[in-house]
């Protein structure tokens, strides 16, 4: 049995206590792949270790049981901007871990101190270049912008090789942003239509009911952009645009993904930026501050597959529900066009919450009628068929880190292109509209346009 060591530098957070130690404990309860799990949680507050485990557990979604971690966790206190704390984080590790055949570092850091932790455990020894043995994990976001990231990036490739190096995205472990692949590439009726013949347009949408819930200082330094189009967006749009790879190995993916970060571009006339009424009285927000907490963005690829079709991002908080999809909408048949028939236009979902699963929107003649259509909805609820089981998106990645698959975690290019197009979109970005509810936002949207709200 595989003997680990997990390290969680930032292990008060709320990411530790939501998501990660919940995957942890599912992880160590997996008869199928046993492991043998360590867990060292890091930060500056005091706790035992029995206090800390406590803590995590009222973070812990009710159905997760954090308690068969108690014998496997300790709690570390450290100021993890301190060099000299390295060597004492040594010491504890090498006492409450014997042999091991592997160890994560988890770093649920700001960006800012990426390098600065990895470079300390690598002069205390506890990452070695080269050695596969010693993965690091980041939490994103990778930077705070492209010269940050690039900065980043480079700090650590003094201390750690590209394959040991595990940039975290979690939508990339979402079942359905991998079913989308099997969407793709699995059914013949899409292989000959998923192109600008075939496909009108995209929408790619991921709507939160829920504010900033407390993360002000992050939050309005980030803004939706940063937060939300960076990372999980741009990932989504990279997946649905790329062509088909030459192989589904992790580089051959990443090839074509990062194709089409090079051949996308926004359109600035047709970009929205919203900030919720009361936004600026959440903690740690600044007076007056232009944050966005909604962006609609109009985008195009430029491949001989996707060039006209219009791609539209869509992300914000304080929406009516919780809700997560991606939507491809196919042209009209040609019987349509010529007759002019009331006919609606195919779509293909890929709905990632509230439950996961997928749609196809088809018109249908209504039962009893002499020609009456109707648009009638095929659906498969993954999640109902799972019994509501379906695998967290941390868990798939964290026992990816471990064994060592890198297909969903971003590379290099992918994250130093999505950060090129976050500068450009803010060189031209407006001060936010403020909305009061989602349907005041959607009013102020088509005031502006008459084309596709979201
Ligand atoms: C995170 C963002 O990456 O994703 C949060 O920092 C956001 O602001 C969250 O709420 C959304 O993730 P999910 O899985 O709940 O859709």
């Amino acid at each position: 049995m595989k003997r680990i060591l997990f390290v969680i530098f930032g292990g008060t957070g709320d990411l530790a206590g939501r998501k990660l130690l919940p995957a942890l404990s599912k992880l160590q309860t997996d008869r199928e792949n046993p492991i043998d799990l360590s867990i060292i949680a890091i930060a500056r507050r005091d706790h035992t270790d029995a206090s800390y485990l406590r803590e995590m557990e009222e973070h812990a979604p009710a159905s997760f049981d954090l308690g068969i971690l108690e014998k496997r966790i300790s709690y570390f206190k450290m100021d993890v901007t301190n060099p000299q704390a390295y060597g004492d984080l040594k010491k504890r590790i090498d006492d409450v871990t014997g042999r091991t055949d592997l160890c994560l570092y988890y770093l649920a850091l700001s960006p800012e101190l990426f390098t600065s932790a990895a470079s300390n455990l690598a002069a205390v020894g506890l990452i070695e270049k080269g050695n596969k043995q010693n993965r690091v994990i980041f939490e994103k976001p990778f930077g705070t912008d492209l010269e940050s990231a690039i900065r980043i990036n480079q700090g650590l490739s003094s201390v750690l090789d590209e394959d040991q190096i595990y940039r975290i995205d979690h939508y990339l472990g979402k079942e359905m942003i991998q079913n989308l692949m099997m969407v793709r590439f699995g059914n013949r009726i899409f292989e000959d239509s998923w192109n600008n013949t075939s496909i009108r347009s995209i929408r790619i949408v991921v709507k939160e009911k829920e504010g900033i819930l407390g993360r002000g200082s992050y939050y309005d330094r980030a803004g939706a952009l940063k937060d939300m189009v960076q990372s999980h967006l741009l990932q989504m749009l990279s997946l649905v645009a790329m062509d088909v790879p030459l192989s589904y190995h992790s580089e051959d993916v990443k090839n074509e993904k990062s194709t089409v970060l090079d051949n996308l571009s926004f359109d600035p006339s047709a970009c929205h930026f919203g900030q919720y009424d009361g936004y600026l009285d959440e903690k740690n927000v600044k007076e007056n501050s232009s944050t966005e907490t909604f962006v609609r963005l109009k985008a195009h690829v430029d491949t001989p597959r996707f060039k006209g079709v219009p791609i539209y991002l869509t992300t914000g908080k304080k929406l009516s529900v919780k809700e997560s999809y991606i939507m491809v909408e196919f042209e009209v048949t040609s019987e349509q066009r010529k007759w002019n028939l009331p006919l609606k236009t195919n779509k293909l979902y890929i709905r990632i919450a509230p439950l996961d699963g997928v749609g196809l929107a088809l018109n249908s003649k209504v039962i009893g009628s002499r020609d009456e259509v109707e648009e009638v909805e095929l659906e498969y609820c993954a999640a109902c068929k799972a019994f509501g089981n379906v695998p967290e998106a941390y868990e798939r990645l964290l026992r990816d880190a471990m064994d060592g698959h890198k297909t969903l975690f971003a590379r290099w290019d992918e994250i130093e292109k999505s950060w090129r197009h976050i500068e450009i979109i803010k060189t031209n970005q407006k001060k936010p509209f403020v909305y009061k509810d989602e349907e005041d936002l959607r009013k102020q949207i088509a005031k502006n346009k008459k084309e596709v709200v979201f």
